[in-house]
């Protein structure tokens, strides 16, 4: 009976970082990116959840790093509930616990594995056996970028003429190349402007045509020089992909810096290094830390040099990480 299913069911899954990065969406309300996004899965940074479908609630509930949450967060994750009540033919309101091991606002998107997380959790609890790619489908509407975290190690979101059914797969699991993402802390601040909001506001700047219009060919630049392991190759689309963001971010209407001066120092401090012979390069997402990228073996003294940088507060590094998977307990 739809009233009285009861059910449980607990997942984890890795941030990701983008080196093609999704900006602006085609369909807003089931996050259809305007453009197709590459990224690496973050091993060691996770989203760990628990949903519970108990017939016995009156309402859905959110505890997210043992608080209850309420407000916008809940409702997300309230309409994300609906949507998966709605394929599983149910009518039973849920408890989900959710836990980050990475510190929030750290520069880390967590809406990515948090849910790359819920939809595995949520899905299995209320009954349903989906695919990987279904599981991606799923994870997209809850948050564009957590499509990317449900497949493992370097994944490709695709899209097709703004296709409905857009979704992430793998391109190469997380063994296959040893990259390290040292995150450069330079702000833990609540960030003024949500990447949601800033999606919203992509078509306001004059340059998003030209960034989406060229996005296939940065695509296949990326593609290639992951499944080469080309390491200059990749440097260098991935940094011209991160300040072409950021030059729409800048140029949307109303503009957005996200920089801090000492962001600035680091994107100098990795280009010159890497003028120099040390293979790093870098990416910035919708905030001020740094996503400082390098092969293993240069992981050591990348950190080391970041450290000395005026402005860079802490470091996380991470290597690629697998796919979302649901933890038996
Ligand atoms: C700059 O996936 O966080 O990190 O779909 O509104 O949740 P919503 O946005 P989100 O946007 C990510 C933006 C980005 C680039 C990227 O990860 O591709």
């Amino acid at each position: 009976m739809p009233g009285r299913h009861q059910g449980t069911a607990t997942s984890t899954a890795c941030a990701n970082i983008a080196f093609i990065k999704y900006w602006g969406n085609c369909n807003p309300d089931s996050r259809i990116p305007a453009n197709g996004s590459i990224s690496m899965n973050l091993d060691g940074l996770f989203t760990r959840t628990t949903v519970t479908f108990d017939p016995d609630l009156m309402a859905d509930q959110l505890i997210l790093n043992d608080k209850p949450s309420s407000g916008p967060a809940l409702a997300r994750v309230v309409a994300f509930l609906e949507s998966v009540r709605n394929l599983a033919g149910i009518q039973v309101f849920a408890k989900v616990e959710s836990q980050n091991n990475f510190p929030m606002g750290a520069g880390i998107a967590s809406s990515a594995s948090a849910f790359a997380a819920l939809s595995l959790a949520a899905s299995r609890a209320a009954g349903l056996a989906l695919s990987e790619r279904q599981l991606s489908q799923l994870a997209r509407t809850g948050s564009g970028s957590a499509c990317r975290s449900v497949p493992g190690g370097f994944v490709e979101w695709k899209v097709d003429a703004c296709d409905t059914n857009s979704a992430a797969e793998s391109l190469a699991p997380a063994g296959h190349w040893d990259l390290v993402d040292c995150v450069a802390i330079i702000s833990t601040a609540h960030k003024p402007t949500g990447s949601t909001q800033g999606h919203a506001l992509a078509y306001s700047s004059p340059l998003q045509i030209s960034r989406v219009n060229d996005a296939p060919r940065r695509l296949e630049i990326c593609r290639t020089a992951i499944l080469e392991k080309d390491f200059e190759a990749l440097a260098e689309i991935m940094e011209l992909d991160s300040n072409i963001m950021h030059a729409v971010i800048m140029t949307s209407r109303p503009p957005i810096l996200y920089w801090l001066p000492a962001t600035l120092a680091v994107m100098q401090a990795v280009t010159a290094w890497r003028k120099h012979g040390l293979p790093a390069c870098y990416t910035i997402d919708a905030g001020p830390n740094v996503h400082v990228i390098t092969p293993a073996q240069s992981a050591e003294q990348v950190a080391q040099q970041l450290r000395q940088i005026p402005g860079v507060s802490d470091l996380l590094l991470a290597h690629p990480g697998g796919p979302a998977r649901y933890l038996e307990i």
